[in-house]
């Protein structure tokens, strides 16, 4: 059982509480808080949806998505107890008028638990559709109670810089920012909140964790999943929107921030705004040379026979949108300064792996002979996040026998060989933070900002220059030529890691 702190009664009012992230990720998350008794005593939890249900209909369903989606399932009598929490209200969320039975909701759960609960509006609904959720909660007067309530919002937060602007400033007329929860689930994970507890509780790396010692770090987040019948939203988005934009900058920040003087939600944010402001903004012209993108065709994925992304539903047959980017960033700091930060992620590709390599530079002077050396690497740090869970720090060493002869050798930290049990799902983390009002894993307006600030010029040189060559690299591949040359052209070449 893990360890949660009783938090204050409260409603969930989930929109889209029909929909497949309800289905897949929040009911689960909710539901595993609930057996690890981190759920308050009083709770209410109401999904919101356009399609009526009747109520054991709507349980039933969401049961499914606990038998296939949740980490924890057989136990019938808890989730009895469980669902006698949940309730459905069918509304369309663009009629104000219809808002009013939320209110009475509120009203009705506030009196059967003998206080004012929390409330807390999840956004689980198409991005088009939070502004005139948020607007009609506004006009019916449901955010007006600024210490009680709070909204989460998922990504993808706003299309580019401008319509991330326009967002917060939506969302500002009717929140205040610790009010509101803007969500990367790369956050929630266990082992990226690890990278913090690597770096600032260990006196070992901070000293090398700079300049003078790395020479170059890599983040990949690579799938072997195509769009998997999102082709639509895809459409709208490409790899570079989709992960890098907020996932894989994340990361960045957690690798490259200045230690935080607390774990206040906003020292923690303050670094990371730092670093992406710091990261150099990449010329209009210079694009070419840091940043590489692609598209899958048909091909083969693992055995089986997968379409090409233009013949994906939803996409268009001459579409142009990357299913794979790769960047170069520079961070002009003190720190980084000439440290180039390779990432890259896509779809279809080679293994799924989300990792970060630190590569360090060569020992300054080698006495070892020539043939002592012959399989002699540098030091690297691998971090992996999913679905490997472990961080590796590769050195050198002897190898038995009369001559001196060094080969690289692996000091392995595993998750699973380390702790008993399952870990938290990234859900279940940011749904407790939301009801606990703890914002340090979210996102705050300016980051969001600043991130689509690093982006944006690529996007408008990619939306300028149309790829020539697409599709460009084949399922179960490592992506386009493009991503390799843009790291050889540097000395180095992209690390594929060998599942275990
Ligand atoms: C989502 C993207 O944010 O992250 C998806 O929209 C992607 O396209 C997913 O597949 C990857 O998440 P994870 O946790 O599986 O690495």
């Amino acid at each position: 059982m893990l360890d949660y702190k009783k938090i204050s009664p409260m409603l969930i009012f989930i929109f889209g509480g029909s929909g497949d992230l309800n289905f897949r990720k929040l009911t689960p998350a909710l539901y595993n808080l609930y057996l690890d008794q981190a759920m308050p005593e009083n709770f209410s939890i109401v999904g919101i949806g356009r399609t009526a249900f009747e109520q054991g209909d709507y349980l039933k369903k969401l049961k499914e998505g606990i038998d296939e989606f949740s980490r924890r399932k057989d136990d019938q009598a808890s989730w009895e107890k469980f669902s006698a929490h949940i309730s459905y209200v069918a509304m369309d969320v663009t009629q104000t008028g219809e808002y009013v039975q939320l209110e009475k909701i509120a009203k009705e759960t506030e009196k059967q638990f003998g206080l004012h609960p929390n409330i807390i509006f999840y956004m689980a609904v198409a991005p088009q559709l939070v502004p005139t959720i948020v607007k009609n909660l506004g006009k019916q007067g449901m955010c007006r109670d600024r210490k009680c309530t709070r909204i989460v919002v998922e990504k993808p937060f706003g299309h580019d810089l401008e319509s991330a602007r326009e967002m917060n400033r939506m969302l500002g007329e009717f929140f205040q920012e610790e009010q509101i929860f803007r969500i990367d689930h790369y956050l929630g994970k266990e082992t990226v909140q690890n990278i913090l507890a690597l770096r600032f509780a260990n006196a070992l790396f901070e000293p090398i964790w700079n300049r003078n010692y790395i020479d170059h770090v890599q983040i990949t987040a690579a799938e072997t999943v195509g769009v998997e019948g999102r082709g639509g939203y895809y459409e709208s988005s490409g790899a570079l929107r989709d992960m890098i934009q907020n996932h894989i900058l994340q990361l960045l920040c957690m690798v490259a921030m200045e230690a935080p003087v607390s774990f206040e939600a906003n020292e923690i944010r303050n670094k990371k705004v730092d670093v992406l402001n710091a990261i150099r903004r990449i010329g209009r012209d210079e694009v070419h040379d840091f940043a590489a993108r692609g598209q899958y065709g048909p091909g083969w994925m693992k055995g089986e026979k997968v379409v090409g992304y233009c013949d994906e539903k939803g996409v268009a047959a001459n579409s142009q949108t990357e299913t794979f980017a790769a960047v170069k960033f520079f961070i002009d700091n003190w720190r980084w300064q000439h440290v180039p930060f390779y990432v890259r992620t896509g779809k279809y590709l080679h293994e799924k792996s989300t990792v970060l390599s630190i590569q360090f530079k060569p020992a300054p002077a080698y006495a070892f002979p020539k043939e002592a050396a012959e399989t002699w690497r540098p030091n690297r740090l691998t971090i992996s996040i999913a679905p490997e869970m472990d961080i590796c720090l590769r050195f050198q060493a002897k190898r038995p026998g009369q001559k001196m002869i060094l080969s690289p050798v692996d000091m392995v930290f595993n998750y699973k060989d380390e702790y008993e049990g399952e870990e938290p799902e990234a859900y279940e983390t940011l749904l407790y933070d939301v009801m606990e009002g703890d914002a340090t894993l979210f996102m705050r307006a300016d980051q969001v900002e600043a991130a689509w600030e690093v982006v944006m010029p690529i996007l408008d040189a990619w939306q300028a220059r149309k790829p020539v060559d697409f599709p460009n690299y084949a399922p179960d591949s490592w992506g386009p030529e493009d991503a390799e040359a843009l790291i050889a052209r540097d000395g180095h070449n992209w690390i594929n890691t060998v599942p275990k």
